[in-house]
Formats: C-alpha cells, sequence, structure tokens
C-alpha cells in the first residue's frame, strides 16, 4: 500500500509534527506499506528524495516521481493544529475519496475547539468541567467583567491552539491584558478556563478493529508553573509517569468517562484526553480532547502504548488499516 504521512501544518507545531512522523515513518512495517512523508506548508505541499523538491498534484493527491504517478492507498495525518487536527485536511481527503486515519471532518472541527468540546461534554457522568468564559476578538475585552465572573488563577488558551503555544497562566487581573494579546496572536477565539488544582494526566484512546480500547494514563508532574510548550517538549523538564498510580477505581472511572467523551464526540483512530483530579474532592475536570496527539518517540501516546504491552509498529498498522473516508 502506499502511505502518504502527511505532516507539518500552519501553526507553531510544525516542529512537533515533523517529530511525529519521523517516529510514525520509523515504525510503519517498509514490507506492508511505501510511506511518502509529505510536508504541508502554507505554499507547498512536497516530498522530499534526494534533496529534490517535489510539489503534491493536489487535484488528485498524487506525486509525480521520475516520471511515475505515485496515487495513495491512505492518508495518515500526523499535522497537529490547522490544517490536519481541524477538519480541513479530512474535508478535502472525503472529497477525494482518500481514507484517513483521524476523526472525521466534523468532529475534527469541533474537537479541535476546545469552548465547543467543553459544551458537547457536559452531563457526562463523573465528569467536572472549569468554569470559564469564550472571548472572539471583536468583543470589547473588560478585564474587570473576567475577573468578576470568574475566580485567579486562570488560564487563558487560544481556542483553537495546541501544545500551549499562546497560552499563560494569570494570576491577578493586571496579568490579563498581555495574556489576552497573547493568545489572540494565535487565535480569533480564545477561552479563559479557572485554574483546578489538582493532578494533571493524559489518557489515549483508539478504536481498533471496532473495539474502543483505552490506554493506560500518563500523570504529568511539571516543575514549571504550567504544562506549557518548554516543559512538554525539554527533557528533564516534566516528568511524565507511565501508568500512572491510580487508584482501582481511579483507572476504571477515568477509562468510563473517556470512552464516553469518545464515543460522543464520533472520534474514530487514536485521540488523547487530558485531565485533572481536582486535590480536594478527587472530582475529574476535562481539559480537552486531543483529535491528532503528538507520537514523537518519547510523546504520550507512543508511552502508553509500550506500556499497554503493544508494540508501535502492530499500533500505527492497525490503524492504517482501520482508515476510512
Ligand atoms: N498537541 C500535541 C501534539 C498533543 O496533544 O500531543
Ligand atoms: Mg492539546
Amino acid at each position: 500500500k502506499n502511505i502518504a504521512l502527511l505532516a507539518g501544518g500552519y501553526t507553531g507545531e510544525y516542529e512537533v509534527s515533523i517529530n511525529s512522523a519521523k517516529n510514525i515513518a520509523a515504525n510503519l512495517d517498509t514490507a506492508k506499506y511505501n510511506v511518502y512523508t509529505i510536508l504541508i506548508n502554507r505554499d507547498s505541499w512536497f516530498y522530499q528524495a534526494g534533496g529534490e523538491h517535489i510539489e503534491l498534484n493536489k487535484n488528485d493527491f498524487s506525486l509525480n516521481l521520475n516520471g511515475e504517478k505515485i496515487k495513495f492507498d491512505a492518508a495518515f495525518i500526523t499535522v497537529h493544529g490547522t490544517p490536519g487536527e481541524d477538519g480541513k485536511l479530512q474535508g478535502y481527503l472525503d472529497m477525494l475519496g482518500i481514507p484517513y486515519n483521524t476523526c472525521d471532518a466534523t468532529t475534527s472541527a469541533i474537537t479541535m475547539n476546545k469552548a465547543y468540546t467543553k459544551a458537547l461534554v457536559q452531563g457526562i457522568k463523573n465528569l467536572h468541567t472549569a468554569k470559564s468564559m469564550q472571548l472572539y476578538r471583536k468583543d470589547i475585552h473588560d478585564v474587570s467583567t473576567i475577573a468578576s465572573v470568574l475566580r485567579f488563577p486562570l488560564f487563558v488558551k487560544p481556542n483553537n491552539g495546541g501544545s500551549s503555544v499562546g497560552m499563560s497562566k494569570v494570576h491577578n487581573i493586571a496579568e490579563l491584558p498581555a495574556a489576552l494579546e497573547k493568545a489572540f496572536h494565535e487565535d480569533d477565539q480564545i477561552l479563559i478556563e479557572e485554574f483546578i488544582k489538582g493532578r494533571e494526566f493524559s489518557r489515549g484512546i483508539v478504536r481498533l478493529n471496532g473495539q474502543v480500547k483505552v490506554l493506560p494514563a500518563t500523570e504529568i508532574i511539571t516543575t514549571k508553573d504550567f504544562f506549557d510548550y518548554e516543559a512538554k517538549y525539554t527533557a528533564g523538564v516534566t516528568q511524565e509517569i507511565t501508568p500512572a498510580s491510580l487508584t482501582e477505581e481511579q483507572n476504571r472511572v477515568s477509562a468510563d468517562i473517556i470512552s464516553e467523551v469518545y464515543l460522543r464526540l464520533n472520534c474514530r483512530g487514536m485521540s488523547r484526553v487530558d485531565f485533572i483530579v481536582q486535590q480536594e474532592t478527587n472530582n475529574f475536570y476535562f481539559i480537552e480532547i486531543n483529535t491528532t496527539p503528538g507520537q514523537s518517540a518519547n510523546s504520550l501516546i507512543p508511552q502508553q502504548v509500550r506500556a499497554a504491552g503493544m508494540n508501535l509498529q502492530q499500533f500505527y498498522g492497525d490503524l492504517v488499516e482501520g482508515c476510512a473516508t
């Protein structure tokens, strides 16, 4: 099978995506798959062969290699953020009838938006969400209104972002304007959420051969004020403990919650849910779902796949076989 491994993208997660693609390519069985990594940049979607830059033909999603037309049996999307996690590539591939590994266009678009996702997961048993406000760039931003509605500390996030790019933890009203500006630099919509004090976890879920399987959880303990970009990608700054030390009950409840989120949002392929267990109450607070989670060798999903006793070659192979439009 010819597989187009789509990486790059138009956001600050470009490098993260390149590292995801390297690990996926290294773990796809070359006896079964011819893998072509296609880099998605704003001005060009291309394949690199021996220093040569070969433009993808977007009309039919093909490559012309030495006079031979290469068509693809499936696309493995590992672009974090737009246009790979938000439904745009999915819509394009749907139009051409090319199967892909992720959620469909609608689910991708919804889950990329943290506020819409929060609205849709309301009412799931045992699942809580932090009190929040959504702001649009065109609104008038009166920081005193925010401060009167929400309790500090707050998180200010681009609504459609990832890897904490453009995100701030805000401790008082004086810090709000700069945080809003930083988030609006990334997105036209931002989400402002109350901070939940507790332990932070992340847990993968995947539908393989029709069966939903929840992976072991990872606990995230960072030396930084929060799990920001540096904490996510700099060795030694954050401890990631997989499998996390959770009670049997916490393991079961979190697996139930994550399955319900995944099913309710009509997810497909692999996703990863981030959540907090609140210190005072032990309640589970939903942070978000990532439908194109990071796949570098040390990323959370590869850790969890190994902890589940599976190997990445089998895992990625199953995802390729499960590709659909
Ligand atoms: N957005 C990053 C890649 C993640 O969720 O893993
Ligand atoms: Mg994310």
